[in-house]
């Protein structure tokens, strides 16, 4: 039987790379699929460079559009793809439009789904992936959940019990088989800093940066905290179509560049006094590294990242953020502690289940 995963956007290349690789050392016959969601150099191929993922056999290049063309491009595409190479399991990952679609895909050709990063839920229909986690995980037949919130959210939702399965967050274990490479490399030295001597920000979501007045309202927030430690800020392609109409300009302190390689995301990550993101995966990744992070949305998918991790919710309050920088610049911010079985082996356990599901037909 071949196994198929897929990738498209730039969060999924973490997630799945270390799948991928557990399925070649145990040698399953395995293709790889990239719907071209994300098509920039720094947005896709240095990651697939750097986490040493094979060439994708099929690169369906949909690039940008409406929700609907793009999910609808990638849905022909990858029925046309089935239809000739007739995977018998698909793994999909996270909340992309890439991974809705393709579940939707097999669903109707009745071939078995299996979800990365299951069951997280932020309760907030207005956010895209907030649909695309629904849907995907209501078409999957396995699904493999980061922590137990999203064990309890598919129990809630009437997903069967023998589906879901705890196995731990896939994207730290690439962080951990990177991390010492990453701070090797010394990334804050590119922008004249020192460890710990800055800050970190990622803003790209539509509800903060597709509003101008929005955006420019954030931007004053960031000029704000530049005055206590100056800013890395990789900007994301989505964001900096945005800054180009705002009025508002960035202040000296903060260092605008292009979206950073894997290895150097995480080395200025792991050596940042703390982070200021609107991102899903970077409240995850600070966690596991210890690091303070402010995230700039009300609500968030991955409540343990709060609850246990060194994560806060600080919506776009100028007051809470400031005060928050404060709290962590004198020592008093929370300290958190490490997640279950964000311990570097999840994705062992996602093809441990894989073999046992699937075992004669894998090999
Ligand atoms: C997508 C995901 C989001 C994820 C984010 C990570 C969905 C609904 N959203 O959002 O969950 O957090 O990726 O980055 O799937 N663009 C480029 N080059 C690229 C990719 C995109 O210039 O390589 C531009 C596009 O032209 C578009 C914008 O960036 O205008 C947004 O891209 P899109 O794929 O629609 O969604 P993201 O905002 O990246």
């Amino acid at each position: 039987m071949m196994i198929c995963s897929v990738v498209g956007a730039r969060p999924n290349f973490m997630k799945m790379a270390p799948i991928i690789h557990e399925m070649r050392k145990r040698g399953f016959e395995q293709l790889l699929v990239h719907t071209g969601q994300h098509y920039d150099e720094k947005m896709s191929q240095v990651f697939f460079d750097e986490l040493n993922m094979p060439a994708p056999d099929i690169y369906m290049g949909v690039g940008a559009d409406t929700h609907a063309r793009q999910t609808a491009k990638i849905m022909i595409g990858f029925e046309e793809f089935c239809f000739e190479k007739k995977p018998g399991l698909v793994i999909v990952a996270g909340d992309v439009n890439s991974t809705a679609s393709v579940a939707l895909v097999c669903s109707k050709l009745q071939i078995p789904v299996a979800h990365v990063e299951a069951g997280l839920r932020s309760f907030d229909r207005t956010m895209p992936e907030e649909i695309n986690r629904i849907v995907t995980d209501h078409l999957s037949d396995l699904l493999f959940t980061t922590e137990v919130s999203g064990n309890e959210n598919l129990r809630k939702e009437g997903i069967p019990e023998e589906k879901i399965y705890f196995v731990g967050n896939c994207m730290i274990d690439s962080l951990y088989k990177y991390l010492s490479r990453a701070i090797d490399q010394q990334p804050w030295s590119n922008f004249n800093l020192d460890p710990r001597h800055y800050a970190l920000i990622t803003l790209h979501r539509p509800s903060n940066v597709d509003d101008l007045k929005n955006l420019d309202y954030l931007i004053d927030i960031v000029n704000g905290v530049s005055n206590t430690l100056p800013l890395i800020f990789p900007v994301h392609p989505r964001t900096r179509k945005q800054l180009l109409f705002c009025k508002r300009p960035l202040a000296e302190r903060v260092i605008l560049c292009d979206p950073l390689p894997y290895l150097s995301f995480l080395g200025c990550m792991a050596k940042a006094s703390f982070v200021l993101t609107d991102s899903g995966g970077i409240q995850e990744e600070t966690t596991a590294l210890g690091v303070p992070c402010l995230t700039m949305r009300n609500n968030t998918e991955r409540p343990s990242t709060v609850n246990k991790g060194t994560n806060i919710l600080v919506g776009n309050e100028r007051q809470e953020i400031l005060a928050s920088v404060e709290k962590i610049l004198s020592g008093k911010f929370k300290k958190g502690e490490k997640l279950p079985l964000w311990d570097g082996n999840a994705a062992q356990r996602v093809v441990d289940i894989i073999e046992l599901k699937y075992t004669e037909k894998c090999l």
